[in-house]
């Protein structure tokens, strides 16, 4: 799918939301995210963005933050400019909207995390005037307040959406006593979270501890991993003519890389399938295998940032 810069708004000092026209219909479910292809100086990069646009909407939304030395975020946010054509694939993701169901919502973010909430919260309202919904975004400071306007004036219009910004720079932060004076009912809500590894998983231990059971995550980075330990594990990866060794413990994907194979993987995370390969389906152990039907997995298919090889495999990577 190819998408056409049509806008550009700067939504903090190093958050801009791009707005662009698709060549295609682009269905999805709000929360869910679109992965970007694009080539910086002659290789191809891909990374995921939640759409911050409504299913419907004239134009489609990304809201990118500018990460320090980040490869993709900085060439976005310094070289698109409207008029400009950026590669995309299809929406995917498995935290949305369906998956927070119709039970009164809980959402918590943290930064750039407010994306995919802030498209989910909108879709909701817009269906049920009103639902009952509580926001807690946690900033950096008053400055880093994404959706700051589009927000307030959701929470003046909307009799049961509530929203809370908790400042950091002011000493605010998510803790149980600040969740328990907020939010005095957690244990009937469904809980979308989406931030920083570390604040994920301290928000998820205390909406548990609160009695929430539907509780769901997403994370924009992959999880930290273990050191790769050099030296072959004895395998070896072929690629056409190349033959690549595999380190102990690392994934598909990784050896390929090093081999300088060129592949998309826009999350590294199991979850948008922009790695799938295929292989011998008997020598791949999988992490993950979202997206992928059960006769993909027979015929051998696999994320390759999910996966690990454990034999000798010839694979066609997808491009
Ligand atoms: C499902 C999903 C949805 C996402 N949605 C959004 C979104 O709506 N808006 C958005 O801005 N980003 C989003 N991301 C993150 C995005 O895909 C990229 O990872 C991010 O833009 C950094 O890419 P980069 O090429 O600039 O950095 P890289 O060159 O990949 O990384 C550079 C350094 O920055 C660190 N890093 C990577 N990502 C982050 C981060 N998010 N915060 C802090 N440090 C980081 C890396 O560990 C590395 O050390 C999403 C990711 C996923 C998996
Ligand atoms: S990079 Fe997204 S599934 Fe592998």
């Amino acid at each position: 799918m190819q998408l056409t810069c049509v806008g550009i708004q700067q939504e903090t000092a190093d958050v801009v939301s791009f707005l662009f026209l698709a060549d295609q219909p682009v269905d999805f479910i709000p929360g869910q995210f679109i992965s970007l292809m694009v080539s910086i100086e002659g290789q191809t990069a891909s990374r995921a963005y939640s759409i911050s646009s409504l299913p419907g909407d004239s134009r489609l939304r990304l809201t990118i933050k500018r990460v320090p030395v980040g490869r993709v975020s900085n060439y976005l946010l310094d070289t698109i400019r409207i008029g400009d054509r950026l590669e995309a694939l299809s929406p995917a993701g498995e935290f949305h909207s369906q998956a927070a169901g119709n039970n009164p919502w809980l959402l918590l973010a943290a930064g750039c995390g407010v994306t995919p909430l802030f498209s989910m919260l909108k879709a909701r309202l817009a269906e049920q005037f009103d639902a009952d919904i509580c926001l807690l975004c946690s900033v950096r400071s008053e400055l880093d307040r994404i959706f700051f306007r589009e927000l307030t004036q959701l929470a003046a219009h909307y009799p049961n959406f509530r929203l809370h910004w908790l400042d950091d720079s002011a000493g605010e932060c998510l803790d149980m006593t600040s969740l328990a004076a907020l939010v005095d009912d957690v244990a009937e809500r469904s809980v979308m979270i989406c931030g920083p590894q570390g604040y994920m998983d301290a928000a998820r231990d205390m909406v548990t501890r609160s009695g929430a059971n539907n509780v769901h995550t997403e994370a924009f980075q992959p999880p930290e991993r273990e050191q790769v330990v050099s030296g072959n594990n004895g395998f070896t990866l072929s690629v056409g003519d190349m033959r690549l060794p595999i380190a102990e413990g690392q994934t598909v994907l990784e050896s390929l890389e090093q081999g300088g194979v060129p592949i998309l993987a826009a999350c590294r995370s199991g979850i948008c399938g922009s790695c799938k390969c295929q292989g011998e389906a008997e020598r791949v152990e999988r992490l993950s295998t979202v997206g992928l039907s059960a006769e993909e997995i027979e015929q051998g298919y696999f994320l390759a940032c999910s996966a690990r090889a454990i034999g000798d495999m010839t694979v066609v990577v997808n491009r």
